[in-house]
């Protein structure tokens, strides 16, 4: 059913709890997963990936924007994130940063406070635009 943003959040959801079920987070033991819509229709989905090296692991939205670019590139507009409870997860201040290059301030977030854009989730934030002179 199509939602808020003209999104089926529940079906985008799906995509993030079927993402999370391959986590690979045996040092946290929090998986997560998160999917994102695409400007041109497609689904891209992440799972989050640690290492021994602690401090190397990967988010779940890395794995996202990663595979955005290996399968066209595009635009995000919608995204969700889910822990290991398929319960809705916000992202991270890094990744807040990593979605806004590939969606900018207007990607819908799906967030416990509603569906909100990515520009209330990182106000003022500092992005391509700036590096153009
Ligand atoms: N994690 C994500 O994958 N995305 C986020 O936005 C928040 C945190 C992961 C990183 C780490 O593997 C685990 O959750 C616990 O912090």
């Amino acid at each position: 059913m199509t939602g808020p943003g003209g999104c089926d959040w529940d079906r985008l959801r799906e995509a993030a709890r079927e993402a999370m079920t391959r986590a690979y987070a045996p040092y946290s033991g929090y998986p997560v997963g998160a999917a994102a819509l695409v400007d041109d229709g497609r689904t891209v989905t992440g799972c989050n990936v640690e290492n021994a090296s602690y401090g190397l692991g990967l988010c779940a939205e890395c794995g996202l924007v990663s595979q955005l670019l290996n399968t066209g590139g595009g635009r995000l507009t919608h995204f969700t994130c889910v822990d290991g409870r398929g319960e809705l997860l916000v992202p991270c201040g890094r990744c807040r940063q990593l979605l806004y290059e590939f969606g900018g301030p207007g990607l819908l977030l799906q967030t416990p406070a509603g569906v909100l854009p990515l520009a209330e989730m990182l106000p003022q934030a500092f992005g391509p635009e700036h590096l153009t002179t």
